[in-house]
């Protein structure tokens, strides 16, 4: 028997404040996207801005459904919006916040399991590392600077082989 030891790490920002102005920016047009949540089950609204190396940005808010598994999250609507769309565009950086509609969190709140793992596909199909800002409403906002560091043991397409 053997032991293995995976390392992941991410960086905390105190506030949107100490992020960069392009960063900042980002994570505004995921506040507006948030907004615009369709989430009359949960009530918790989630909001996605994906920054693409064409400098376009994709937004995405979270859909839900009464019949409840047919809903989305915020993070796969922006990506398969921008994968649809922008099919040849590399993500550069997503920035995602989130909370209940009435009330303040500042717990940032990562992406669910998965969201993680449908966007390590496209980091995987772009052959490029995607950063991920995660914050809640309000507070400390966390960097990841690969999905993969919130993904260890990623199963991936060349188990299928
Ligand atoms: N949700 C997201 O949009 N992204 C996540 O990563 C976690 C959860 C949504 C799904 C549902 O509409 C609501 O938040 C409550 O789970």
């Amino acid at each position: 028997m053997k032991k293995q030891k995976i390392v992941t790490e991410f960086e905390i920002f105190e506030s949107i404040e100490e992020l960069s102005e392009e960063i900042q920016q980002l994570m505004h047009k995921a506040k507006l996207a948030r907004e615009k949540a369709y989430a009359p089950y949960s009530n918790f609204l989630v909001g996605a801005a994906i920054l693409l190396e064409n400098n376009i940005i994709v937004c995405g808010s979270n859909q839900e459904n009464s019949s409840y598994p047919s809903g989305l999250c915020a993070e796969r609507t922006a990506i398969y919006a921008a994968g649809a769309n922008y099919p040849n565009a590399k993500i550069k950086t997503i920035a995602l916040t989130a909370g209940p509609r009435k009330t303040i969190n500042t717990i940032p709140v990562p992406p669910c399991g998965a969201c993680r793992q449908a966007i390590a596909e496209y980091e995987q199909k772009q052959d490029q590392p995607i950063e991920v800002y995660f914050m809640a409403k309000e507070g400390k906002v966390c960097r990841v600077s690969s999905l993969l560091h919130l993904l260890p043991l990623a199963f991936d397409k060349n188990f299928l082989k």
